[in-house]
């Protein structure tokens, strides 16, 4: 490996980072973009937060990134054991390389522990979906959204709510690029190919004849009341709906052996079933009906794709998805699940898709072309 370093001597040396599902999409278009430039020596590092082969090596195989330079194998583990694993396992890796910059994307716990050890040792730190707020410190994501933006010294946004609360949070606005969204550079790449996926025969589905379920938040899945709340509302709905439930292993973790695994199970019209790759959750999104769901990324995916979705969420750090796209929120009890689930039923009846959704401005499938030109001129 010292040999490749030594090499690239006049070459831009940055550090991407990866680390958990929703982080792999976004790194895709990144490193393809830095490759096409030529004019970057990039490693990879994989923190190695998700590690099962359907949370994460599904989405390397389907989205053609290579292979992680480096793994940190971190694993599960409380938030903080979690951080501190990461960021004694990070800080070797910089000091070998010696990068130029420490690229992190998103708000898992990766993000803020790689960005951390970047700064405390002089590295500059670049974000990639800076400056969303759902101003709900209970989150995990917030905090380490908040403190990932505060030490970075380059911060991309993909929507207008993002620079407003930078502005607000006394970001200089210099640092700040406005780019579009390197998530949806993925789904506009993958939406045909996508399309050639088995998966509705393989699940036994049809065409807008069934809704996609994705719960995987602490504050839904962890508090069984809450959680029975929903269960209730989706034995309602799928009397008439089928529904998917691509189950996370969290989730599953959280209901094993209680009373909510056997309501779940009990339902005729549910399907249970494994995390999906990146492709095939992609053509079960495309041709659902709806999404219910409490994902971040799901909700900007919906808006492109045109399909409605329901948010169990209190609040959304991404307010463009509702303005201007097929999201709303829901109340997170059985009847406000349903009254979501009414209204959607009533404005589409009979229309495949939700005609009075708009493109997020710079949301084309070039943010992560942006993003590496303003690096190179950085
Ligand atoms: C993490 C992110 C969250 C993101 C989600 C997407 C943080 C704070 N949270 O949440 O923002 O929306 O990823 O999936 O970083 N597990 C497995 N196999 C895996 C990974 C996890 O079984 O490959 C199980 C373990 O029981 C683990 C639990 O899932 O303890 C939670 O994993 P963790 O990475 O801590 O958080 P997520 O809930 O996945």
């Amino acid at each position: 490996m010292k040999k490749r370093y030594d090499r690239a001597k006049t070459m831009t040396k940055i550090i991407c980072v990866c680390g958990a599902r929703p982080n792999f999409m976004k790194i895709a278009p990144i490193m393809r973009a830095f490759k096409a430039n030529g004019n970057f020596q990039t490693l990879l590092v994989h923190t190695g937060q998700h590690y099962d082969q359907n949370m994460s090596r599904l989405f390397f195989d389907d989205l053609g990134i290579p292979a992680p330079d480096v793994n940190l194998e971190v694993g599960s583990g409380s938030h903080t054991v979690q951080t501190a694993r990461i960021m004694e396992r990070f800080e070797p890796v910089v000091l070998d390389f010696k990068p130029d910059f420490v690229l992190v994307v998103g708000d898992v716990n990766s993000t803020i522990a790689c960005g951390l050890v970047a700064v405390k040792l002089g590295v500059k730190l670049i974000h990639v979906e800076a400056g969303l707020r759902s101003f709900d410190r209970t989150m995990p994501e917030e905090v380490n959204r908040v403190l990932t933006d505060s030490i970075s010294d380059l911060l991309f946004v993909t929507e207008q709510s993002a620079i407003d609360n930078l502005k607000k949070e006394g970001v200089n606005s210099e640092k700040v690029h406005f780019v579009g969204n390197v998530m949806i550079d993925t789904l506009l790449a993958n939406k045909e190919k996508a399309q050639r996926s088995d998966v509705l025969r393989r699940l036994g589905l049809s065409e807008r004849e069934y809704g996609v379920i994705t719960l995987h938040r602490p504050s839904n899945v962890d508090d069984m009341a809450m959680f029975s709340q929903i269960v209730a509302a989706f034995e309602e709905i799928q009397k008439e709906l089928k529904l998917v439930f691509p189950i996370h292993p969290r989730t599953r973790n959280r209901i094993k052996g209680n009373a909510l695994a056997g309501r779940i199970e009990a339902m005729k019209n549910l399907l249970l079933v494994e995390p999906l790759g990146y492709l095939d959750f992609l053509c079960l999104m495309s041709n659902a009906a709806l999404v219910l769901t409490d994902s971040g990324g799901i909700q900007e995916e919906t808006t492109i794709l045109g399909v409605p979705c329901m948010t169990l969420r209190k609040n959304t750090e991404r307010p463009v998805t509702i303005t201007e796209g097929t999201n709303r929120l829901v109340e997170i009890t059985k009847e406000g699940i349903l009254k979501g689930y009414c209204k959607i039923k009533i404005k589409r009846a009979g229309k495949n898709d939700d005609s009075s959704h708009k493109t997020p401005k710079l949301w084309d499938g070039k943010a992560a072309q942006r993003i590496v030109r303003i690096i190179a001129g950085a």
